[in-house]
């Protein structure tokens, strides 16, 4: 009997919810699948960009994928899942630093415990990185290794800045904005490691959700795109395509990362991230991410030698060894890509409401689609057949463009970010920063960080009465 009445709910419940979307998409247009019909979800609650795209047919690879990234690692030969962490680290979980599977959020202090903080730190000269440190530094180890940074010793400092405007829109209304600045007390780093002069930048997290469609997009297309800027006279950007090695060693251009520092999802930032956020060694990587200085630095310090109970050359020989015991399995790895390029973009919302509409043809009619390419159809994708040929909405070049921004860091040409799914970015990660180091604390503020290449759109937003900046927002947040 009551399995009858959960049948008949069931149905009742089909009916009217198949009811409910035969009234509502008819006349759905194509900007709602914003990772095209193979790649989009359909769902804004607080779980929206962890859903698995209908084109990945392996759910089980997907799920494990999805703990490697939310499971905490610990220190250990990983014999045990989840073990070995360090011995010298940046983060112990990858979803620490995106929350939600989204960015991370704006901090006023560098905690590494601190869920959310998803700031690397970068620590550079006018020659570029400084060599004493790893590209990501690491500001934690195992016992008995010694963090190369002090984290108590990070400071980070929020400036007021005042444009050229006086902060203030023609029609009088004002605004506030504000900037980082960084730095690390040198007794806050390993003696051994010191520069002797450095600058220090952070940036944030980007969101992961739709980076497996952005991999389905052919590379000749972003050239193409690329001279198609190249031959006008606005927001051009770079002339150099910034190109990276992809995972068969084989320069590729780069499409990911504020920088463009990487190139395909296979040798991406995520698929590097599991090794080197955690230095958990597998079969392809069985060394560790670890400078010279660093291991030279541990081999001499008496407490390590002293807990070790090893010399000099055991400490250094085992911290630089490139044929390490592999800590995880190539098969976790492969199941970690599956669910990283299997991760959905959620649909697109409200497009047809009044504001939206007007928001949208605002944002055409300023020029923001110069960079903000609305659209893109992918590729034939091996890895995912069924991400190919998708008309997709990143609204994003994957170009780089200098936005003329006050104290940039070290990212003064910043890749256009993708505006797919940053809407739902509070309901999702509790937090709606934006920009590469999170200055803009709303949509407002990051369109009046807009300077240099962009100066022209961001002049015309000025321009716009208060309501008409308000239905530009309202397109953002639906997009
Ligand atoms: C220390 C914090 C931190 C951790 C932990 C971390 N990331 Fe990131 N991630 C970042 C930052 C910062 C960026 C932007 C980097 C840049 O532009 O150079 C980023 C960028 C990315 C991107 C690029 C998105 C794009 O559009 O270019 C992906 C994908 C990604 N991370 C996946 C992962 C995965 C998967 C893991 C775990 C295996 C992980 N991340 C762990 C900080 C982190
Ligand atoms: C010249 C190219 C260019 C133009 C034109 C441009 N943008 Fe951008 N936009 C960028 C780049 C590059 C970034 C990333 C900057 C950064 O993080 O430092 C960005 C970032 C953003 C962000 C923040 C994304 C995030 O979540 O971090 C928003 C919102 C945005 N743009 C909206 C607009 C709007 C609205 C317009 C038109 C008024 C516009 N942009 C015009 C290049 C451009």
């Amino acid at each position: 009997m009551k399995k009858y009445c959960y049948f008949y709910i069931l149905c009742t419940l089909l009916v009217s919810g198949s009811c409910r979307r035969t009234q509502e998409t008819p006349e759905l247009s194509e900007e709602y699948y914003t990772g095209g019909k193979n790649g989009t979800v359909f769902i804004n609650s607080s779980k929206a960009y962890e859903q698995q795209a209908s084109a990945i047919s392996d759910g089980m690879a997907f799920l494990k994928g999805e703990q490697l990234f939310e499971g905490r690692f610990v220190s250990g030969d990983g014999s045990t899942p989840f073990s070995g962490l360090g011995p010298v680290f940046i983060r112990s979980s990858c979803k620490d630093c995106h929350p939600g599977y989204g960015h991370g959020r704006r901090m006023d202090r560098y905690n590494s415990d601190e869920y959310g903080n998803g700031y690397l730190l970068v620590i550079y000269d006018e020659n570029g990185l400084c060599p004493q440190f790893t590209g990501m530094p690491q500001t934690r180890a195992t016992y008995p290794f010694l963090p190369p940074i002090d984290e108590s010793g990070i400071h980070i400092t929020w400036h007021n800045y005042t444009d050229e405007f006086g902060n203030s829109y023609p029609d009088g209304e004002t605004y506030s904005l504000i900037y980082p600045t960084v730095s690390i007390d040198p007794s806050a780093i390993l003696p051994e490691l010191r520069p002797s002069h450095y600058s220090v930048a952070i940036e944030a997290t980007i969101g992961i959700y739709g980076t497996g469609l952005l991999d389905a997009i052919s590379e000749n297309d972003i050239i193409a795109e690329h001279q198609k800027q190249q031959a006008r006279s606005y927001c051009r950007g770079l002339s150099d395509l910034p190109y990276a090695k992809d995972e068969n060693g084989i320069d590729k251009v780069g499409r990911y990362t504020y920088g463009c520092t990487r190139s395909t999802l296979q040798n991406g930032p995520g698929a590097n991230a599991l090794w080197n956020i955690t230095n958990v060694t597998r079969p392809d990587r069985r060394y560790h991410y670890i400078t010279a200085a660093y291991a030279e630095a541990m081999a001499n310090n008496s407490q390590v030698q002293q807990v070790l109970g090893w010399g000099h050359d055991s400490i250094y020989n085992y911290l630089m060894s490139t044929n390490l015991q592999p800590e995880m399995s190539m098969e976790d790895f492969d199941d970690l890509m599956v669910w990283h390029r299997g991760l959905a973009v959620p649909a697109a919302r409200n497009l047809s409401e009044p504001q939206v509409v007007e928001g949208k043809e605002l944002f055409y009619e300023m020029g923001c689609t110069a960079c903000h390419k609305p659209s893109w159809v992918t590729g034939t994708d091996a890895h995912v057949p069924g991400f190919s040929h998708q008309k997709i909405w990143p609204y994003s070049d994957l170009l780089r463009h200098n936005l003329g921004m006050k104290e940039p860091g070290a990212r003064a040409n910043c890749r256009t970010t993708p505006l797919w799914g940053r809407g739902l970015s509070k309901i999702c990660t509790g937090y709606e920063d934006h920009l590469h180091d999170m200055r803009a604390r709303t949509y407002e503020e990051a369109i009046l960080w807009h300077g240099g290449e962009a100066a022209q759109s961001k002049d015309k937003f000025r321009r716009l009465t208060k309501q008409q900046r308000q239905a530009v927002v309202k397109f953002l947040e639906s997009i």
